[in-house]
């Protein structure tokens, strides 16, 4: 049964996208069966594995909110191994179109629970907000991945997720667990950088991933070539650091949150 992991930060430019694309890579390059959902109507993971925003297909706004099925939406990316529900601007109705649906929270989770079967793990980009649709995508997860940007600003906010979370799991008796926290664009030539990650070490502590992932220019380009960092560039300080993440999120022997 496959683990579904939602990739949350209601700040942007964190990384979520980012490390969404790239983990899911790099967990299909270890032969597992991997299946990015791209819940945000930015459409980031979208356009970053080379599909167009402008679909003409349907999207995961379809899945959702229409009467599209999972098999009319999926996608067999380029990339062995790395399947895709997309995204698409419409999507942003979706949090105003699902108010008035029954379960409305639950939408994603029960379109998702019968492709546990077929994939090894579901990764999930949500947006910037804690909107419906990452509320959808909370409820739909076995565990959130909280990436975090080393900057002066960084705990600010994730208090509020942190709430959500703990809600999640007392009002909709969902057992969340927290799959980890990744210190993104880390930069340890500045003592701002390392002074933040020792905070956020002390404040999170046994949940911050032993990895981190530094700021590396490779990561930023690949996604205007539609490849996650392995196919662009293996060899980049990024792709290892993103190989090693999924190295750590498959033995998992740290304790569980
Ligand atoms: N480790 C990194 N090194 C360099 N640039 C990065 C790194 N991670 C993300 N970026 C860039 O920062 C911007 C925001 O990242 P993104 O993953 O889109 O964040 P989010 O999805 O949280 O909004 C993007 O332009 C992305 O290419
Ligand atoms: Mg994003």
């Amino acid at each position: 049964m496959g683990r579904i992991i939602a990739v949350a930060n209601q700040k942007g430019g964190v990384g979520k996208t980012t490390t969404a694309i790239n983990l899911a890579a790099a967990l299909a390059a270890s032969d597992l069966q991997v299946l990015l959902v791209d819940c945000d109507p930015q459409a980031n993971s979208t356009s970053g594995l080379g599909i167009p925003r402008k679909l003409g297909r349907p999207s995961l706004y379809h899945l959702l909110v229409g009467d599209a099925s999972v098999t009319d939406v999926l996608i067999n990316t380029q990339f062995d191994g790395l399947s895709l529900i997309p995204s698409e601007k419409a999507l942003v109705g979706a949090n105003i179109e699902l108010v008035d649906v029954d379960d409305r929270e639950r939408q994603l989770g029960q379109r998702l629970d019968p492709l546990r079967q077929n994939f090894d793990f579901i990764i999930l980009d949500c947006p910037p907000a804690l909107d419906l649709l990452t509320l959808n995508a909370l409820l739909a997860a076995d565990t959130v991945l909280i990436p975090i940007q080393c900057e002066f600003f960084a705990l600010e906010g994730i208090s509020e997720l942190i709430d959500t979370v703990a809600r999640i799991r007392e009002n909709y008796q969902h057992p969340l667990r927290i799959e980890g926290v990744l210190l993104t664009m880390y930069d340890d030539r500045t003592n701002l950088t390392k002074q933040i990650a020792a905070d956020l070490r002390e404040f999170f502590a046994a949940d911050i991933f032993e990895t981190v992932i530094p700021r590396n220019i490779k990561l930023a380009e690949a996604p205007s070539f539609g490849k996650p960092i392995i196919a662009y560039d293996v060899r980049s300080k990024g792709a290892e650091c993103y190989i090693q993440l999924a190295r750590e999120i498959l033995t998992d022997d740290r304790p569980a949150a």
